[in-house]
C-alpha cells in the first residue's frame, strides 16, 4: 500500500541520517543481495518466494544500533537480528508474514561491524561482541591463554555468538562445564525503547531470560561477558566407526547409559548416517589416561590407542567439525558453503531405548532421502544445574539430545522429500524420547513444533505455550513474564519470540 511504501522510506531515510549511509543497504542498493546473503546458511531461504527485508543495516556501534531500534519503532518497521545466520528456520533475516504489520521488516546484521573479541587471561574472562563467530572466540581465547583455557560452546566455527549464547550453546564440553549460557556473566542489551543496558540495568528477570530464552524476543544483545573455563594442554580426540554388520546396535545400546555416566572429562557422541555410527570424543587429558577409562566403562567401543590423537582444545575444534587435514586458522574462516538447503528438529532421551528400537532406526535411516542423527550425551556438569537456573531446562535425568538434520542439494529449494522424512522420522520416535512436554532445543529451531498467534497486536501467551513448553518447560511462564517487563508492546517479535505475560495475582 502507499502508506506502507511510504513509512518504509520514511524508515531507511530515518536511519541514513542516525548512522553513516554507507551502512545501509536498500533493495535499490546493488550491494543488497550479498550483503543479504553474506551469512545466510540455509538457501532454501533465498529463493524468490521469500520476503525480503526493506533494507539491511550492518551498525559499527551501539548508538547505531539504539537509532535503528528508534526508526524502527517511529515508523512502525520490526528489527530482524543476525549476528551469525545460522538460524535454522531463517528467522534472523526473514519473515513467515506475507501481509500486515508483520510482513515489513529490515534485518540488523551485526556481523560486519560489531564483532570484537577482548580476553583477560589474568581475570579468565572475555568481553565478545555477538557478531563474533564462536570460532573467532575460542581462537582468540586458546592464543591469548597459551592453551590453558577455553570456551565451552557449540561445534561449528561460524555459528555466531549472538543466537548461540542467547539459545543456550553446547559442544563437546559440555558434560565438564554445562552450555555456554551458563558462563555468561554480564552483557549489553538495546531495549525497544532503545536504551543501552547491563546486567544490572536490565534487571535479573530479563538477564536469566537472555541467557537460553533466545536473544530476539528481548532486545538486541551488543555483546557478552563471559568466563572461560581452564583445560590440559593436551587433550585427546577420536573418531570411531562402527557399522550396523560390526555389531552397531548394541554398541549404541551400550553408549546411551554409559556415555551420560562417564567421568565429566569424557564425552562421546555419536553421529548416525547410513549404516554407521560415528563415535566421536574429546576426552580432557591423555590417551594414556583415556584408555583404561573407555576399556572399564566402554570396552564394546574396542578403543586403542591407534585411535587417539593428543592435541590442544583449540586444535580439537578444526579436528572434530572440519576433518583432520584443517588448521586451527580454519575456524576463522566465516564463509562457508551453500550447496545444501536444510530441515532439522531435536528430541530428548530419559529413558534408553531398547535394541529392538535402534535397528528400526537404522531400517529409518536407510530409506530413500534420510538424513542423520547426531547423540549428544549429557550428565556431568550440565545434567546437575537446576532447571531454573536459566530459561534452558534440559538438565537432571537427560540422558542424550537427539538433532536430526536432512540435507539437499540447495538447486531443490524446499525440497518437499527430505523434509517429510524429517517429519515422519519424528513421529515415529515419539514412544522413545521425552513426553509432557516432548523436549527440544531452542537453538535447533524448528517451526513445525508451533508457531505464535498476533492477538490484538501482542502474540498469544496460549498459543506460544505449545512450543514454549517444549523448549523451555516451566520456564516458559517466567520468560514471558520478563518479556512484559522489557518490550510490553511486542516490538521484538518473530514467529517463535516469547509473547509477553502480565501476571495477575
Ligand atoms: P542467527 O544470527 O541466525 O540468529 C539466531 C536467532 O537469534 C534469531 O532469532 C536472531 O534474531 C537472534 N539473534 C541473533 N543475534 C542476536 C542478538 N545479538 N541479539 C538478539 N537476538 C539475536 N547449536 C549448538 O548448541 N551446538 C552446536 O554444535 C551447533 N551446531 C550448529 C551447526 C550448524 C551448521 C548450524 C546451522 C547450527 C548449529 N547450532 C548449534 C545451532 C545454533 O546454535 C543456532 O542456530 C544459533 O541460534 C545460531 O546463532 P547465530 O547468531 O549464528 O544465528
Amino acid at each position: 500500500s502507499v502508506a506502507a511504501a511510504s513509512s518504509a522510506d520514511d524508515f531507511v531515510r530515518c536511519l541514513t541520517t542516525a548512522m553513516p549511509s554507507q551502512l545501509v543497504f536498500p533493495r535499490s542498493s546493488p550491494s543488497f543481495a550479498s550483503v543479504l546473503a553474506s551469512s545466510i546458511r540455509n538457501p532454501k531461504f533465498m529463493v524468490p518466494g521469500t520476503a525480503r527485508p526493506l533494507c539491511v543495516a550492518t551498525p559499527a556501534n551501539a548508538s547505531h544500533v539504539q537509532a535503528a531500534v528508534l526508526c524502527g519503532r517511529r515508523h512502525g518497521v520490526r528489527l530482524r537480528v543476525r549476528s551469525g545466520g545460522h538460524d535454522l528456520e531463517g528467522l534472523s533475516y526473514r519473515s513467515a508474514a506475507r501481509a500486515g504489520d508483520d510482513a515489513a521488516f529490515a534485518v540488523l546484521d551485526l556481523a560486519p561491524g560489531l564483532r570484537a573479541v577482548r580476553v583477560d587471561v589474568e581475570a579468565g574472562t572475555a568481553w565478545v561482541d555477538s557478531g563474533a563467530t564462536v570460532g573467532e572466540l575460542y581462537y582468540a581465547v586458546g592464543k591469548a591463554s597459551g592453551d590453558r583455557l577455553a570456551f565451552p560452546a557449540g561445534l561449528c566455527p561460524t555459528i555466531g555468538v549472538g543466537g548461540h549464547l542467547s539459545g543456550g550453546g553446547f559442544g563437546m564440553l559440555l558434560r565438564k562445564y554445562g552450555v555456554a549460557a551458563d558462563h555468561v556473566v554480564d552483557a549489553l542489551l538495546v531495549d525497544a525503547r532503545g536504551r543501552v543496558l547491563d546486567r544490572d540495568g536490565m534487571g535479573a528477570d530479563v538477564f536469566w531470560a537472555i541467557r537460553g530464552g533466545g536473544g530476539a524476543s528481548f532486545g538486541v544483545v551488543l555483546s557478552w561477558q563471559v568466563r572461560l573455563v581452564p583445560v590440559p594442554r593436551v587433550v585427546t580426540a577420536f573418531k570411531v566407526p562402527v557399522s550396523v554388520d560390526r555389531g552397531a546396535v548394541g554398541v549404541l545400546t551400550k553408549w546411551q547409559t554409559a556415555a551420560p555416566a562417564f567421568p565429566d572429562d569424557l564425552f562421546v557422541r555419536v553421529l548416525v548416517q547410513g549404516k554407521v555410527a560415528e563415535f566421536q570424543s574429546l576426552y580432557l587429558g591423555t590417551c594414556a589416561a583415556l584408555l583404561p577409562v573407555m576399556r572399564g566403562r566402554f570396552p564394546e567401543l574396542g578403543l586403542n590407542r591407534t585411535h587417539c590423537r593428543e592435541m590442544t582444545w583449540l586444535q580439537s575444534v578444526p579436528y572434530i567439525y572440519l576433518g583432520s587435514g584443517a588448521a586451527v586458522e580454519d575456524i576463522l574462516n566465516r564463509t562457508t558453503s551453500l550447496a545444501a538447503a536444510s530441515k532439522a528438529t531435536s528430541d530428548y532421551v530419559r529413558e534408553p531405548l531398547a535394541g529392538a528400537a535402534w535397528t528400526e532406526i537404522f531400517r529409518w535411516l536407510a530409506k530413500p532421502n534420510a538424513g542423520l542423527m547426531i547423540l549428544d550425551p549429557y550428565g556431568g556438569k550440565i545434567g546437575s544445574v537446576a532447571e531454573s537456573d536459566t530459561p534452558f531446562p534440559h538438565r537432571g535425568g537427560v540422558l542424550f539430545n537427539i538433532q536430526y538434520m536432512n540435507f539437499w542439494p540447495a538447486a531443490d529449494g524446499d525440497a518437499a522429500a527430505g523434509t517429510k522424512w524429517i517429519r515422519d522420522m519424528y513421529a515415529f520416535m515419539e514412544p522413545h524420547v521425552s513426553k509432557n512436554p516432548r523436549e527440544a532445543y531452542f537453538n535447533y529451531r524448528d517451526l513445525d513444533l508451533g508457531q505464535n498467534v498476533v492477538v490484538g497486536n501482542v502474540s498469544s501467551y496460549e498459543a506460544g505455550k505449545v512450543w514454549g513448553d517444549k523448549y523451555f518447560k516451566g520456564n516458559f511462564r517466567r520468560l514471558a513474564m520478563a518479556k512484559a517487563q522489557i518490550d510490553p508492546h511486542d516490538y521484538f517479535r518473530n514467529e517463535q519470540s516469547v509473547p509477553p505475560l502480565v501476571a495477575s495475582n
